[in-house]
């Protein structure tokens, strides 16, 4: 029975069985329409979009998880892992450089608030008074970026995948990008990139756990926040505090966007025992950190902070390796919230 269970071919036949009644029950694809209707398509592209999972399968992925995150890391051992999350990640840029991640391709389609509408050049700047109004704590004099109309912030930037997209598509117009991560190299390869511009940008580094660092910008004067493949790294514990301190920087009507690891994905159930730190917490081989979000717990974490929810799914897709004529389940949630 237990090989049985855990048999891939088994979990395949049953995703092809459930592919096969699922074909009348086509979902509305706001991420994408590439819906696989014959199992037997399933080779002829690298990705599915709007995978339905059964019961089976989710009870599949859970026992999977079980299976190897029953053996946790020591508790001893685990502090490193928190403490020394800067420098773990700083390792990792010094390693890869800029050659890890790809540029977010799918950022305008998925994200259209980050797209200044209607603001040109010609709109007025937000005044410093109304700015100065509103603020409780001692802020900049003067700042990069004041005399914007539409402020961006990206939080664990890394190394610009979701900022340079960005730059080139607001050239012209009156927004600005703040961009920040608490690696040095990171920050230092934004700002080396050809396309970095200060008259439109303004990188820095910063630790997002870190309750008294000041940020370069007042309260309330962030028209977007986007956070992607970033609150997954830091330790479940800290996460409300981070997306509370955040949230103060969002103007009212602001937005937070949010893409990130779901529950079961599939390199959820690829860890290996022992690395697991607390409930679908990890520490990779490098010892960066990943967290796997439900939507209910990222529902939670930004109602909690205020914010009032527009949009927040669970992104499940098919990942075909065609030339290993490998299957694979991706998990991720996608999700935004304005302050209102
Ligand atoms: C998985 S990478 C994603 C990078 C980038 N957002 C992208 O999508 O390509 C996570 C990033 O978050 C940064 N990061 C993790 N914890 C952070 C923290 N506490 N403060 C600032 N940056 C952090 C890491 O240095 C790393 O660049
Ligand atoms: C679970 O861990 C064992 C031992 O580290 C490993 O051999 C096995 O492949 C892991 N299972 C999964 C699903 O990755």
């Amino acid at each position: 029975c237990k090989t049985w269970r855990s048999n891939p071919l088994r979990s395949f036949m049953l995703f092809l069985l459930k592919v096969k009644n699922s074909t009348g029950n086509k979902p509305v694809a706001p991420l994408g329409s590439r819906i696989l209707t014959n199992p037997n398509d399933i080779y002829k592209h690298n990705m599915w979009d709007h995978v339905q999972w059964t019961e089976e399968d989710t009870e599949f992925a859970r026992l999977k998880t079980e299976e190897n995150s029953s053996e946790r890391v020591p508790l001893n051992e685990q502090v490193i892992f928190d403490r020394d999350a800067d420098k773990m990640w700083e390792k990792f840029y010094e390693m890869h450089h800029n050659k890890f991640f790809k540029n977010r391709k799918w950022l305008f389609a998925e994200f259209p608030e980050l797209l200044p509408l209607g603001q040109s050049r010609t709109t007025q700047p937000t005044s410093r008074l109304s700015l100065e109004k509103h603020q409780d704590n001692i802020q900049p004099a003067s700042y990069p970026g004041e005399y914007a109309t539409f402020r961006i912030l990206e939080v664990g930037c890394g190394v610009g995948n979701s900022v340079f997209p960005i730059l080139k598509t607001i050239k012209g117009t009156d927004a600005f990008v703040y961009c920040c991560d608490f690696s040095l190299k990171a920050i230092e390869l934004v700002k080396a990139h050809p396309d970095y511009d200060t008259s439109m940008c303004h990188s820095f580094v910063h630790d997002i756990c870190e309750e008294a660092a000041p940020f370069p910008f007042p309260l309330r004067s962030v028209d977007a926040i986007l956070a992607v493949f970033v609150l997954s790294s830091i330790h479940p514990e800290r996460m409300q505090g981070v997306v509370n301190r955040l949230s103060t920087y969002l103007k009212h009507g602001g937005i937070f966007l949010f893409r990130d690891y779901g529950r079961y994905d599939l390199s959820q159930l690829r860890f290996k025992k022992g690395r697991c730190l607390s409930e679908n917490f990890y520490s990779r081989g490098d010892g960066t950190c990943v967290y796997y979000f439900t939507k209910e717990e990222v529902h939670n974490l930004f109602t909690n902070a205020g914010l009032e929810e527009i949009q927040n799914l669970e992104d499940r897709r098919l990942q075909v390796n065609r030339g290993k004529k490998v299957v694979m389940r991706r998990v991720w949630v996608q999700s935004k919230f304005r302050k209102t």
